[in-house]
């Protein structure tokens, strides 16, 4: 990781999950260090696909991208998962919980399997950090909760805890407030920006939700952002 490098640069990016069918066609994205971005696009426009290539989850077809000054695409895989694991906070689409482990445990996992994460709580346990980011989140009676017995919104909080615990450099979000009504949502995002903030982390959210864009520093669309009608 570079000091002072943007938080996410792209420079002519293709992506396809099978030759010839390009999904992305990017020639330049530049996002800054503790910006607050907004993406939308369509269903299938290629966000969750952005997102994962800069996780490097996805590697690029064509093209560069790095990631806090490191190319997650040029390193062996074991750094690059170590990369994600440290640097990045991840709200998945579809939360990604595990299933047999309870909230707390949830939250704790990215400083559990990343010691370097887990450096960053200073003087705090893990679990404590867990604990009071569950408590931030309105989860405090529900610690040892199996994330099972959870409601939808419940499971969301939970998920936007473990990408937060640790205080990581790059906030990616999914659709993170798809599953909560107005109110909650408008608390959610307020709470995304406070820990954000916080940790001076760069937060990049996902949205079908165009109104919500102008609580954000820069608003893009992926269809915008696609050089060319993608086959
Ligand atoms: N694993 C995959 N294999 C092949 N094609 C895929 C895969 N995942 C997504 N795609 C295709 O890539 C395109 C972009 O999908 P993506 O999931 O990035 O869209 P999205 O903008 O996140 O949509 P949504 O708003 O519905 O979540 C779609 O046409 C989709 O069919
Ligand atoms: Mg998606």
């Amino acid at each position: 990781m570079i000091d002072g490098a943007p938080a996410v640069d792209i420079r002519d990016l293709r992506f396809a999950y099978r030759a010839g069918r390009e999904v992305l066609r990017i020639d330049t994205l530049a996002i800054p260090r503790e910006s607050r971005v907004f993406l939308h696009g369509p269903s299938g426009s290629g966000k969750t696909t952005l997102l994962g290539v800069i996780a490097g989850v996805l590697i690029p077809t064509a093209g560069r991208v790095r990631v806090l000054g490191e190319e997650p695409a040029a390193l062996p895989p074991s750094r690059r998962d170590a990369f994600r694991g440290v640097h990045l906070g991840y709200l998945f689409q579809l939360f990604n919980l595990i299933p047999w482990l309870s909230v707390t445990e949830n939250i704790a996992l990215p400083c559990r399997l990343h010691p370097e994460r887990a450096a960053r709580l200073g003087d705090t346990s893990i679990d404590d950090a867990a604990q009071q980011l569950a408590r931030d989140l309105g989860l405090g009676d529900m610690l040892d909760t199996p994330v099972t017995e959870l409601s939808v919104g419940q499971q969301q909080r939970v998920a936007a805890a473990r990408a937060l615990i640790g205080s990581p450099e790059l906030v990616i979000a999914d659709e993170p407030t798809s599953a909560l009504d107005a109110d909650r949502r408008d608390q959610f995002i307020e709470l995304l920006f406070a820990q954000c903030a916080r940790a001076n982390a760069t937060l990049l959210f996902v949205s079908h939700d165009l109104a919500l864009g102008n609580r954000f520093d820069q608003v893009l669309s992926l269809p915008d952002l696609n050089l060319a009608p993608v086959p």
